[in-house]
């Protein structure tokens, strides 16, 4: 019995990522909505997921922030930096979250866990384009974005675009404009309508999801069935080359039309 089961969840995480038209899909068990443990669950298949696609050796690692990034923090272990040198940086700044949730504290305890090292990228979330200029020819912030930019594996969460505006501290003018929008999913600070098209851009520091196709992997951490939309959406933004590690609840939902 558990054999079939094992069978029927492989056969759903390939008919997923055939819909959502990428490489690979992994679905851990329930409703990441309803049961945190549920994520944690897919921190610990995250992880899995990374251990699979990092060669040995030298690897940077890229990482945003937010709730579901804590939990594959939290995943991590020595285990996963016993044959790897690992360099964890954030591929953005704060975003105007709190400070637990953001990519400097997500990278840090990344490396900490896996025995690696991290570096911080500290800059303001919105800036005007000539501080943007100025900021980025900073040789110390030019060398974490260098980084960034030639990382193995860059690793983030996709969010609902109405929830992440609130969190990030938007404005009642922004909103509106989101709603207009038609903004449904963000990520990297990237609003999107349910086509995948760009619709507003938080922040210029850092990775920008077009570049996200030069880097060797990518993988995406959302579930929970509220988020269904959002996945949905992002994904067609990203490269073919990405794996989603997502629940049920949110499988179920882009499977079926919801
Ligand atoms: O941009 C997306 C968010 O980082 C997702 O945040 O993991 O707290 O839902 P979350």
């Amino acid at each position: 019995r558990m054999m079939g089961q094992h069978v029927r969840s492989k056969d759903q995480e390939t008919r997923l990522a055939h819909t959502l038209k990428i490489s690979h899909c992994i679905i851990v068990p329930g409703n990441s909505d309803e049961d945190t443990r549920i994520l944690e669950d897919m921190g610990h298949a995250a992880i899995k997921a990374l251990d699979f696609l990092l060669p040995v050796g030298k690897n940077v690692v890229a990482v945003m922030g937010g709730t579901t990034m804590v939990e594959v923090a939290h995943a991590m272990d020595e285990k996963f930096g016993e044959n790897r040198q690992l360099l964890f940086v954030p591929a953005r700044g704060g975003l105007g979250e709190s400070v637990d949730i953001q990519a400097n504290v997500i990278a840090e305890t990344m490396a900490r866990k896996s025995g690696g090292k991290s570096r911080a990228l500290y800059v303001p979330d919105h800036v005007r384009s000539d501080t943007y200029s100025l900021l980025s020819e900073e040789p110390e912030i030019k060398e974490t974005l260098q980084l960034v930019e030639n990382a193995s594996l860059v690793l983030y969460s996709i969010g609902s675009a109405f929830e992440m505006a609130e969190r990030r501290g938007m404005n009642d003018a922004k909103l509106r404009l989101l709603k207009e929008k038609n903004a449904i999913a963000e990520a990297f600070g990237e609003f999107v309508n349910p086509k995948g098209e760009i619709v507003y851009k938080l922040s210029r520091i850092g990775l920008q999801s077009s570049q996200m196709g030069r880097i060797p992997h990518v993988v995406a951490v959302a579930g929970g069935r509220r988020k269904a939309k959002a996945i949905e959406a992002y994904v067609k933004t990203v490269p073919p080359h990405t794996w989603l590690v997502t629940d049920e609840a949110a499988a179920n939902e882009i499977l079926n039309g919801g």
